[in-house]
């Protein structure tokens, strides 16, 4: 398995991989938006073919959030995800100075809780549940 990080996505790319596990689509536009204002992004390929994608959204200094964390179907369970949550991890580490903190949020869909956990991410539904809201127009 021949496996290579990049650190940009086209439209066309995100589209392809969050649309192959079911996620909401968006338009073009809004796309170009996102990924244009995306603090960090990775795209896997193996044997040169698209696997997954994923990014991160924030502030550059206190909180940022993972977001559209997506391994196609066909590439799933063979460590692909973990090489894509641990590069965005190198990345934010990278951005963060000494003595400074910030905090890494995630919304995991049900059941890709152990997943994070094996990214190094804390779950204590006892202390923090994570919440979400669409505004859709
Ligand atoms: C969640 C997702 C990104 C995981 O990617 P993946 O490439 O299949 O995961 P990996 O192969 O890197 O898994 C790493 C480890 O986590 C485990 N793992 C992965 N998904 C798991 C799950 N749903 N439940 C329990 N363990 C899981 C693997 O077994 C593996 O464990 P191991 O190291 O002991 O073998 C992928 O399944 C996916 O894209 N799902 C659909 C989209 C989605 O829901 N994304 C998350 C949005 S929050």
């Amino acid at each position: 398995m021949n496996v290579k990080i990049y650190h940009s996505i086209t439209n066309e790319e995100f589209l392809e991989v969050i649309q192959s596990v079911g996620f909401k689509t968006y338009n073009n536009e809004q796309v170009t938006k996102a990924l244009g204002n995306t603090m960090y992004m990775v795209k896997v390929e193996v044997d040169g073919k698209l696997a997954g994608i994923g990014r991160v959204v924030g502030d550059y200094s206190i909180v940022c959030c993972l977001s559209d964390i997506c391994v196609k179907p066909e590439f799933q369970k063979k460590g692909i995800g973990l090489i894509i949550v641990n590069e965005l991890k190198k990345m934010i580490e990278e951005g963060v100075k000494e003595g400074e903190k910030m905090q890494i949020e995630l919304t995991p869909t049900a059941g890709n809780e152990k997943f994070y956990q094996k990214a190094g991410f804390k779950y204590k539904p006892d202390v923090i549940t994570g919440m979400y809201l669409w505004i859709e127009k």
